[in-house]
């Protein structure tokens, strides 16, 4: 009794004396933030695998200013300084959490890669992703949405009273998931995942959709023991569903290096030309090859059915905006097929409520993690130790009362009068900056634009009778939207033939 005693008071006195250094000594003391989360990274993982960390950084930063200490070793800023400072530095890279290989996986990816493999696999992949690289998948991304319209098309219920009233309702969240993944297999291997085909999703895209499963493995990363014996007690059946995927992706990979004459450009060809053409100490190694296509399958479906269902959410929220934008769309062309990507670029309204959602619904709300490395930094004025992580929030900076006026609203006008001022632009980065910024910026853009125009060009979208609006808020957020479903009745459009 006596010896689990004194073990006891051993141990309380080390807690005490280890949380008062965290406090009062801590090289971060200087920054506010709450006390539980300085001494113990605990309640950060619990708020966070509740789905609700972005909504308390962003009561954090109201609560203590630009910047909060989120944990022993975190610091997080709510300043547009800190962009420049933490993003564009290519030494600045992820945690160890956050950027870790999937299980039995060695080769690095964009997301996991030191600085030099980083810097090596943007070399081999920004062409493939340049803006004249993005115009020519123009036709592979066109004939998925011709054929999202037409199974859409397909599907009204008849109505006795003519075809005009014909009218479905649908889940929209489902549809653009569906059309984003079949876009992103023809842009990466000349082959879609055929989700619009088969009317429903593929085993990759269940797995997408569970990121609440990759939060708690990054939690478990925060205990590298427990990391470590849960890495030797886990069965390799329990990755069976990784392993399939693999296994599925590396089939892709090697029928299309079969394919002599794909029908259009894809990032294997890009990736073939530039293994022809660099030296050895610049090529990709085939595993390396296999995991960065992989990302971006990962990186360029979901975030865009964020972005869709944050878009209709907003219109559907808000009729004045949706009239504005549907009177555009439809008085901007004649017909159809004069639809294109580089008409839409042009679009100024349609270009703002792309922006506004891409500031109220950042497909990563989440803080964009870094590592302070050995040299440290001076991040919006103030000096961080190395090994400190450091990060913007977009939920946070997009919302910030300093920057933008009525930061809760969605007025896509805002980016058409300039009502913000300079600062918005400054703050406003939902594809990030610098060397780790979004690799698929200008396909994204063409797939919203696309997405978004024609499906108003084609139909009258509302929202079911007696149904009120969810607020896009209450959605939990794993590191990206939950992404509930988004039930809209469509029906041909009433002002335009097609
Ligand atoms: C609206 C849609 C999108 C948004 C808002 C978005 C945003 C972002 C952001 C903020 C990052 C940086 C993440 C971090 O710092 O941890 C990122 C990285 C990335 N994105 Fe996107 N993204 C979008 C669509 C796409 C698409 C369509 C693709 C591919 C075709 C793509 C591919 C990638 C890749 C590969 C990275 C990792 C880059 C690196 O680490 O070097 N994204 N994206």
């Amino acid at each position: 009794m006596g010896i689990l005693l004194f073990g006891a008071s051993v141990v309380a006195l080390f807690w005490v004396t280890r949380a008062i250094y965290h406090l009062y000594l801590h090289p971060l003391a200087r920054y506010p933030g709450p006390t539980l989360w300085v001494i113990s990274r605990i309640p950060y993982l619990i708020c966070m695998n509740r789905g609700s960390l972005p909504y308390r950084i962003r009561q954090l930063h109201e609560q203590y200013g630009p910047v909060v200490r989120l944990g022993v070793d975190e610091l997080s800023f709510n300043d547009s300084r800190a962009w420049k400072d933490i993003y564009t530095r290519k030494d600045f890279l992820r945690p160890p959490q956050w950027g870790a290989r999937p299980p039995g996986i060695t080769a690095h990816s964009l997301i996991s890669a030191p600085a030099d493999d980083h810097a090596r696999f943007r070399k081999a992949m920004n062409p493939a992703f340049s803006e004249k690289a993005t115009r020519d998948y123009e036709s592979a991304v066109r004939s998925y949405m011709n054929k999202l319209l037409s199974l859409l098309g397909e599907s009204l219920t008849k109505n006795p009273r003519g075809p005009e009233e014909d009218s479905k309702t649908v889940d929209l969240v489902e549809w653009a998931n569906l059309t984003t993944f079949d876009i992103i297999g023809e842009i990466v291997w000349s082959k879609s995942y055929e989700c619009l085909d088969a009317k429903r999703g593929h085993a990759f895209m269940s797995v997408l959709m569970h990121f609440q499963a990759f939060l708690v493995a990054a939690s478990i990363k925060y205990y590298p023991w427990l990391d470590q014996i849960l890495s030797e007690i886990t069965p390799k059946s329990a990755f069976r569903v990784l392993d399939d995927i693999f296994k599925d992706s590396r089939h892709r990979f090697l029928s299309r290096l079969e394919m002599e004459h794909p029908a259009h450009p894809d990032l294997v060809g890009y990736l073939k030309d530039h293994q022809m053409a660099a030296t050895n100490s610049e090529k990709l190694s085939g595993p390396e090859i296999e995991q960065n296509l992989l990302t971006v399958v990962v990186g360029g479906s979901e975030t865009l059915t964020s972005a869709i269902s944050g878009a209709f959410h907003q219109l559907l929220a808000h009729p004045a905006a949706m009239e504005t934008l549907v009177s555009e769309v439809r008085s901007s062309f004649e017909k159809e097929a004069d639809i294109s990507a580089g008409a839409l670029s042009k679009l100024p309204y349609l270009n703002a409520v792309i922006d506004e959602t891409l500031r109220l619904c950042p497909p990563f709300p989440d803080a964009l993690r870094r590592l302070v490395p050995p040299t440290g930094a001076i991040i919006a004025g103030r000096a961080v130790d190395p090994g400190t992580t450091v990060s913007v929030s977009c939920y946070s900076m997009f919302r910030s009362p300093k920057i933008f006026t009525e930061p809760d609203a969605f007025i896509p006008a805002r980016w058409l009068d300039g009502r913000d001022g300079p600062g918005a632009k400054e703050a406003f980065h939902p594809f990030a900056v610098g060397p780790h910024n979004c690799l698929g910026q200008p396909l994204a853009r063409m797939e919203l634009r696309l997405f978004i125009a024609l499906l108003l060009w084609r139909y009258d979208i509302r929202c079911p009778q007696a149904q009120e609006m969810p607020k896009w808020e209450d959605q939990k957020i794993y590191w990206t939207w939950e992404k509930t479903p988004l039930e809209v009745v469509i029906s041909k459009a009433s002002r335009v033939p097609v």
